[in-house]
């Protein structure tokens, strides 16, 4: 791996430019029974044995329903401007339909005031995956009565705190649902049909414009907007063989979102792979699917090396990986954004995740990760490339704040800058956490000497 870039060589960013760290609920809350919550496609995902690789489930995970204040003191010590959380759907309305769980609303209501008390602003997602199961038993995301009743939920927190939140994501990668979750089945809800994979994909992109344009009509301040996971997609080879598989993955992957957002059409190509298993329409969905938005949520994680052979191991391939086996590629983040910024006219965006698992070692109280900080600061360093490029970028999220249950790896896999000691629950920051904090410390010192010196004083 080369050399990650000294902090006092990464950049100047604008002084408006938004850091933060995210996280999910399912991923971090646990009180998986409490207070009235509902049961999410997660819950009874992690019970279907030998589909989490740890045998885990997130009944407690980081236990951070009941540590919220601490946790926001945590937040609130590494400097950053913003959080990224997300509410769980069946914690405030249990069966996804019908009546509102007041304390589930009483929790996020908490975090929200926890965050703004302490300076940092909310960025709110409405679905990180983990949908009522009682949705689920008819028909979950392939049924299209659920786009409406994620619009009676997004109208519903918007009401109880939209005022306060920053910004609200519709959806968090929408591929990952339909794909991994509908068509391997290796996510939540486990179905493999790909037929039913499109039409949750087309339900997803349907219920994010008409949540949009609901929000609007109450008239939410919030900036809105949609999370994609993105990456560029290259042929291993110059065969034509490894080129069509190219174009066919990016064209699942990204433009099969991108294009309905941006061009209120789904491609061409993809539409005829899918012959028969392409979504079922009505007429105006595209035009509501297209409802324009204030910003777009990139999570870039690494690139895509497409193959007729198969898989393409980037390790066997002697490329750096990290602990998920994918491979370390800062320099495709800045590829991918400026591609986007060519083939669309887009709003602002932010890099809503970005990080990377590595086995840490906790020792006398200390995590020396150096991989992950050379990891995050390669990353914000390629951002810097595509900005000084000229696309239009407004903020930053590191993937993720604490280590957590990592979907169907289990805990096995740890993203946190701050190390999880599941046993006791006690967080630790690692070194890229301290990194993290110094870096922020330093762009705001340029940005505000004076201020900096005043508090150092
Ligand atoms: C993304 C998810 C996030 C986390 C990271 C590693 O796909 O949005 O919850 O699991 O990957």
């Amino acid at each position: 791996m080369n050399a990650p870039p000294p902090n006092d060589l990464l950049p100047e960013f604008p002084a408006d430019f938004v850091w933060g760290v995210a996280t999910s609920a399912f991923q971090i809350e646990g009180a998986a029974r409490e207070d009235g919550k509902g049961p999410s496609i997660w819950d009874e995902f992690c019970r279907k044995p030998g589909v989490i690789a740890d045998h885990s489930t997130g009944d407690v995970a980081c236990d951070h329903y009941h540590r919220l204040d601490a946790d926001l003191d945590l937040i609130a010590s590494l400097g950053v401007d913003a959080y990224r959380f997300s509410v769980s759907w069946p914690r405030v309305q249990p069966h996804g339909v019908g009546a509102w769980n007041e304390p589930g609303l009483a929790f996020y209501e908490r975090l929200v005031d926890g965050l703004l008390a302490r300076g940092i602003k909310p960025y709110l997602t409405l679905n990180h995956w983990d949908l009522p199961a009682a949705l689920q038993a008819s028909g979950g995301w392939g049924n299209r009565d659920t786009v409406y009743r994620f619009v009676d939920y997004a109208t519903q927190v918007a009401a109880r705190l939209g005022d306060r939140i920053t910004a609200i994501t519709t959806h968090n990668e929408p591929w990952v649902m339909a794909c991994l979750g509908h068509e391997t089945g290796e996510f939540a809800p486990g179905i493999k049909d790909r037929a039913v994979a499109t039409q949750v994909s087309h339900h997803l992109l349907l219920s994010h414009g008409l949540a949009l344009q609901a929000l609007r009509a109450q008239g939410c301040t919030s900036r809105l907007g949609i999370v994609l996971n993105l990456a560029p997609v290259v042929a291993a080879t110059q065969s034509a063989e490894d080129q069509a598989i190219a174009r066919l993955k990016d064209g699942r992957l990204v433009r099969w979102y991108m294009d309905p957002l941006f061009k209120q059409a789904y491609p061409a190509d993809i539409l005829e792979f899918l012959g028969r298993d392409a979504p079922r329409m009505e007429a105006g969905d595209l035009r509501d699917i297209a409802t324009p938005m204030d910003f777009l949520g990139v999570n870039y994680y690494s690139r895509r090396v497409a193959s007729a052979a198969g898989h393409w191991d980037p390790h066997a391939h002697g490329k750096p990986v990290t602990d998920m086996g994918w491979e370390v590629y800062p320099q495709g983040l800045t590829e991918l954004l400026l591609r986007l910024d060519h083939d669309y006219a887009l709003p602002p965006m932010y890099i809503t995740e970005n990080g990377a698992a590595f086995k840490d070692q906790l020792l006398a109280g200390q995590v020396h990760d150096d991989l992950r900080r050379d990891y995050i600061s390669r990353h914000i360093a390629a951002v810097a490339d595509a900005m000084r490029q000229g696309v239009r970028m407004q903020g930053y999220m590191v993937w993720s704040l604490l280590d957590n249950f990592e979907w169907a790896s289990g805990y096995a896999k740890r993203f946190g800058i701050v190390h999880v000691d599941y046993a006791t629950q006690q967080r630790t920051l690692k070194d890229s956490a301290l990194w993290y904090r110094e870096f922020l410390r330093q762009q705001k010192a340029k940005q505000m000497p004076g201020l900096v010196s005043l508090e150092r004083a």
